[in-house]
């Protein structure tokens, strides 16, 4: 893994140079503004196994919103859709289309999360705001990071009910079976031409995080595109933010090509952990997800070597079109998705880390060339 050999990593080193000013415990839950949360929800139910968790709405006298919560294991997502046209949630769609508007990150104390970020230059979304109801109470802050994205800062120590305040839980009499998604791996950010730097600043000195992987131009290319990404974590290694800006290229950067369709910076993919990617992915692909092609037949007669021996049957991830990639710890399985809406923004990564830790540095390329087939087509390359 030449890619990730002058870079330093591991749990213990980012552990000494994070800040410990903003402890996290997780992340929390993802929020999208949508076009139409009830059928979205419905999607997200049929092909990706999320199960009705909590619902609110005109029914739960929220009057200008309906949200729709969905749960796989540890992931909570929320579709939120406007109820009205002077909605700044219509706005948002109007503009971005489909995307993510909130990564909430678990905490223990939002008012000082929010006191301790807004002083270290966040601008603020959300005031430190206490929901209660007859579960309990929640205190949530809210700041901006890139783009019109927000970070939530979620304390729920004292919340015993399904969701959040406000929500009812949402009981539905179609339940299809979860596909084995378990945690949020990672959230990738993309941000403007020449931006990455300031907003991996950003997250050292607001959020305490540190630049635990750094891929220039040279290492993530094609013929055609390029871009760079420097991987963000906080102190326990929980969460981990990789941020993206274009490269100059002979053509256009896919990053560009998101940049473009949403209309600025904003989250890129999703990436959810599974403990069997072949289960997993069978099952989505029954369900109509649908996947960037597989790399060639010459990609796969190359693993043995560059990999080394893995537990699972080549031939079979073969046939799903799975990418395998190692680092000095160990290997990972991953596979991409087309964007899921109609602009060429929001996709979700699959991953099943074998040991390894890094992202997937050595299927760049092969993964870039697929993206760049799917522009292509698009008329955007
Ligand atoms: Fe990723």
């Amino acid at each position: 893994m030449d890619n990730l050999k002058n870079v330093e990593y591991g749990l213990e080193k980012i552990f000494e140079g994070a800040q410990d000013f903003l402890p996290l415990l997780g992340t929390d839950y993802v929020e999208f503004y949508v076009g139409n949360a009830k059928q979205a929800a419905h999607y997200y139910k049929t092909a990706f196994g999320f199960q009705s968790l909590a619902y609110a709405g005109l029914e739960t006298g929220i009057r200008d919103r309906a949200s729709y919560v969905l749960k796989q294991d540890k992931i909570r997502l929320v579709l939120t859709t406007a109820l009205n046209s002077e909605s700044p949630i219509g706005e948002h769609v109007k503009k971005h289309g489909d995307g993510v508007k909130v990564i909430a990150l678990w905490v223990d104390d939002a008012t000082k999360a929010f006191e301790e970020t807004t002083k270290r230059g966040a601008t603020p979304f959300m005031q430190p705001t206490v929901e209660e109801d007859e579960h309990g109470r929640v205190v949530r802050a809210g700041i901006y990071t890139y783009g019109e994205t927000v970070h939530m800062f979620v304390e729920r120590k004292e919340y015993k009910g399904i969701f959040l305040p406000g929500y009812q839980e949402w009981r539905s009499d179609y339940n299809p079976s979860p596909v084995g998604l378990k945690f949020i791996d990672h959230m990738v950010g993309n941000v403007g031409w020449g931006e990455m730097n300031q907003w991996v600043k950003w997250y050292e000195d607001v959020m305490g995080f540190v630049n635990f992987l750094t891929f220039d131009d040279k290492q993530i290319h094609t013929e055609y595109s390029a871009l760079m990404s420097k991987v963000m974590a906080n102190g326990n290694g929980r969460i981990k933010f990789p941020i993206n800006e274009p490269a100059e290229g002979k053509k256009k950067s896919q990053i560009e090509e998101y940049l473009d369709f949403y209309e600025g910076p904003g989250c890129q993919h999703i990436a959810v952990a599974t403990d069997n990617i072949i289960e997993t992915v069978t099952q989505l692909r029954a369900r109509g997800v649908e996947f960037l092609s597989a790399p060639p037949q010459a990609y796969y007669d190359e693993i043995p070597q560059r990999v080394g021996a893995i537990k699972e049957d080549l031939e079979v991830l073969q046939k799903l079109g799975i990418l395998i990639d190692c680092d000095e710890d160990g290997y990972l399985l991953q596979i991409f998705t087309k964007p899921v809406e109609d602009r060429p923004t929001l996709f979700y990564e699959i991953i099943q880390r074998m040991g390894a830790k890094g992202f997937g540095a050595g299927n760049f390329k092969a993964l870039f060339e697929s993206i760049e087939r799917e522009q292509e087509r698009r008329g955007t390359l």
